[in-house]
This record gives C-alpha cells, structure tokens and sequence, in this order.
C-alpha cells in the first residue's frame, strides 16, 4: 500500500492558486511560454517559482527548479508536493504543462518519488496528480549511490 500525505482539495486548490500567480512573474521573452509552480513543503511552507529565460538560452531555469532552489536555499529540503502551470503567454491556462526531464531529476534529487505529489493543472478544477514515481519510473536518485 502506497503511503503518504493525502492532499484535500482545497490544499490542491491553493497550491494551484499560488502557482497559477508566480507564472505572472515568467521572465520568457524568448520562448514566450509561461510556466508557475508552488512547492508545498512538508513544513508548510510554499515555495513559488517562475521560468527565468536568458539570452544565452541554456542559463534558462524551469519554473519547478526554480521553487526546489528558493526552498534548498533557505534550508528546506522536505517536500510534499508541487503544483504546475504552464501555457503560452497570456492570462490563460490553455493546456496542461507537464515537468521537463531535467525538473523531474531534481525532484528526485530531494522527494521519495513514492509519495511526493506531482500537480500538473489546467484549471482550479481540472488537473491530474500523480506521484513522480509515475513521472520518472526507475529514476536515479541519491539512494542508488548507497547500494
Ligand atoms: N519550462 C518550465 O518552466 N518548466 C518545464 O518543466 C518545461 C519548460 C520553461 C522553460 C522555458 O522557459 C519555457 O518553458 C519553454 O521551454
């Protein structure tokens, strides 16, 4: 049996709200693409992030990443979940914006991927959850450095 914090709707709800904010603050003028994710840690903190574009291109930090460095930067490092929203510039979520490979890896970096929650939404009401075992199956993580 899969174990862990299940999340309420109103939790899922909020979380998607605060991320649905920082995609206010994309720095994209690149790629013109708009992505927010709210980091919930096990402390209840919530750690936004945005994607931070760069004219050099690849210095370009994902949404998701940005809100594990904010939250590792500050000495938290115990997570629960991670809400994400991401669509084309502009006031609409259009579509559902799943985590790049590279973001999946830093999550598994910090989150027991059996339990840490993964929330890729679309809208306040429509979303998918899933764990990021689901998203990053047989990942690589610190523990296989131990075995
Ligand atoms: N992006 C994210 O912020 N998160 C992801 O998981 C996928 C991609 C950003 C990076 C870049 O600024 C833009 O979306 C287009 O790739």
């Amino acid at each position: 049996m899969k174990e862990g914090y299940i999340m309420t709707e109103n939790q899922i709800k909020e979380l998607i709200k605060i991320a649905v904010a920082a995609r206010k603050n994309s720095y994209s003028p690149y790629s013109h693409y708009q992505v927010g994710a709210a980091l919930l840690a096990t402390n209840g903190q919530v750690f936004p992030g945005c994607n931070i574009e760069n004219a050099a291109y690849t210095p370009t930090n994902c949404a998701e990443r940005t809100a594990f460095f904010k939250a590792v930067s500050v000495g938290v490092r115990d997570f629960t979940a991670i809400a994400i929203v991401g669509s084309p510039e502009g006031d609409e979520i259009t579509q559902c914006s799943y985590p790049c490979g590279v973001c999946r890896q830093v999550m598994m970096e910090f989150c027991n991927p059996e339990v840490f929650q993964v929330i890729v939404a679309r809208s306040l009401e429509e979303y998918e959850i899933r764990t990021l075992k689901d998203f990053l199956p047989e990942g690589f993580g610190p523990a296989n450095l131990n075995q």
